[in-house]
């Protein structure tokens, strides 16, 4: 099957013009000028994009699909999350395997696996999370490696679930260095967070809002300094994952000025959403329960921070940490203590929507929203030039985007399973009318036409930058 996307206007990180797309046996087979010659053989199928933009694919370095988490799991699968994820544009996400407490990562990859074989609709990877790095694990991390999952996950909070100490961290970044592995930390200082939820639920503050008054922008500060400085002396790079707030993008901002290897992902809901939607209706504080995602929202003016990062290349990357839960059955957990609500929020599917409107409000270019949800990604996590650009031989990861399409982020427009929307009520100017995924349309006008278990496990390779 030849396709050609006829007449669009091409745009990659750093170039943007007019291009015929040819796609066969799911790659890009030619680029051409769409007044010039065919390329070979006509095409069997074609899609005319007069008046719109051909992308590569989105990638989303953060999801949580089918996660046990605070007492529950989270209520997309690989099938479903996947099929959001495609509607939104997103043909590639990266999953986080979770090692049980005196568990092998072999048996966490193994868990994931299963998990999304013949369910996931789009090409998929893994990320590790270790949560215990006794001697003997520092060979299987050499394992997991070799299977083509070649970044961990480590955290500095949530203290007896998942928080590592700096002994641990320092020696999975130094075993990580050998490897060629990337270290993605959650750096959130999680010992003292734990006080001050403590503290506030005897003071009878139990309400979602304390979700963030108990997580301050220090705790995340500190973490981040922490992070890099491990990361210094045991001479790797590392990862900042949802970075959230001012003060820890000024720690990555003199990391990198001094010229460390320091990388930094921020996520729509510290773009768009605030403290303020913590704090949930007047005459229902629990709505803001929906909101409940670790870090926490912020308040609003670190928005202003956060964009001029991504537009100075101080942050590399916009994934979503899409981990979402239902208020029905989930989030009502915490009703009654804030500390108890399942920490996550839903967005793999409207991660591209919102991160357009950064481009028509003029904070980030055309090729800098490709470059951030697409082409770093894949460079940073070994998926690069498979993935993340529209160039010969690339998969057809593609998306055909419309600049005008109107697109109301309402729950009963959306894929995810979460029973609300955190953007209720928004309507987004952007949209993607096409999407392939290895060259086959698997989302047309906002109808799937993929199918489950289509997509494939992605091996990535060791960090290259
Ligand atoms: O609230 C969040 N972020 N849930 C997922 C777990 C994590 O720390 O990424
Ligand atoms: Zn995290
Ligand atoms: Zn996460």
């Amino acid at each position: 099957m030849r396709t050609l996307i006829k007449n669009g206007t091409v745009v990659t990180a750093s170039d943007t013009f007019a291009a015929d797309v040819w796609i066969e046996g799911g790659r890009v087979v030619a680029l051409t000028h769409p007044a010039g010659r065919a390329h070979g053989a006509p095409a069997d199928r074609e899609i005319d994009a007069t008046g719109k933009y051909i992308l590569p694919g989105g990638i989303d370095a953060h999801t949580h699909l089918d996660m046990p988490f605070g007492g529950t799991t989270s209520v997309d699968d690989f099938e479903s999350g996947t099929i959001a994820a495609a509607h939104g544009g997103t043909t590639s996400i990266i999953d986080f395997a979770i090692q049980k407490k005196g568990g092998t990562l072999t048996e966490a990859l193994d868990t994931w696996h299963q998990k999304a074989e013949g369910k996931a609709a789009i090409d998929y990877g893994f990320h590790m999370i270790a949560t215990d790095v006794p001697p003997g694990q520092l060979d299987e991390m050499a394992r997991i490696v070799k299977e083509g999952v070649t970044s961990f996950k480590l955290f500095m909070a949530y203290p007896n679930v998942l928080l590592l100490d700096d002994q641990s961290i320092f020696r999975a970044m130094l075993r990580a260095g050998e490897l060629g592995a990337l270290i993605c930390m959650h750096a959130e200082t999680g010992l003292p967070i734990d006080v001050l939820v403590e503290r506030a639920l005897q003071a009878g503050h139990t309400a979602p809002v304390y979700h963030a008054l108990t997580r301050p922008e220090a705790a995340e500060a500190t973490g981040t300094e922490r992070a890099i400085a491990l990361a210094e002396m045991a001479q790797v790079p590392v990862y900042i994952v949802h970075l959230s707030a001012q003060r820890a993008l000024e720690r990555v901002m003199e990391a990198r000025d001094r010229g460390l290897p320091t990388y930094a992902e921020t996520c729509p809901q510290y773009l768009f959403l605030s403290e303020e939607d913590l704090r949930g209706k007047p005459d229902d504080e629990f709505e803001g329960a929906k909101y409940v995602c670790t870090p926490p929202l912020r308040p609003q003016h670190h928005h202003q921070h956060l964009w001029r990062g991504l537009a100075n290349h101080d942050l590399q990357v916009v994934s979503t940490d899409h981990c979402p839960f239902c208020m029905k059955g989930q989030k009502e957990l915490g009703r009654g203590n804030f500390s108890k609500i399942p920490n996550g929020m839903p967005g793999i599917e409207t991660r591209l929507h919102l991160l357009w409107e950064g481009v028509r409000e003029k904070r980030i270019s055309m090729n800098r929203f490709v470059e951030i949800s697409s082409t770093a990604p894949a460079k940073i996590f070994g998926l690069y030039p498979r993935k993340g650009n529209v160039c010969i031989g690339a998969d057809a990861d593609l998306l055909v985007w419309d600049p005008e399409k109107r697109y109301e982020l309402s729950h009963r427009n959306l894929h995810m399973r979460a029973d609300y929307a955190a953007y209720e009520g928004k309507t987004v100017i952007g949209a993607p009318t096409h999407v392939f995924s290895r060259g086959e349309l698997v989302v047309e006008n906002d109808r799937f036409l993929g199918s489950r278990g289509r997509g494939r496990f992605l091996r990535r390779s060791t960090f290259g930058l």
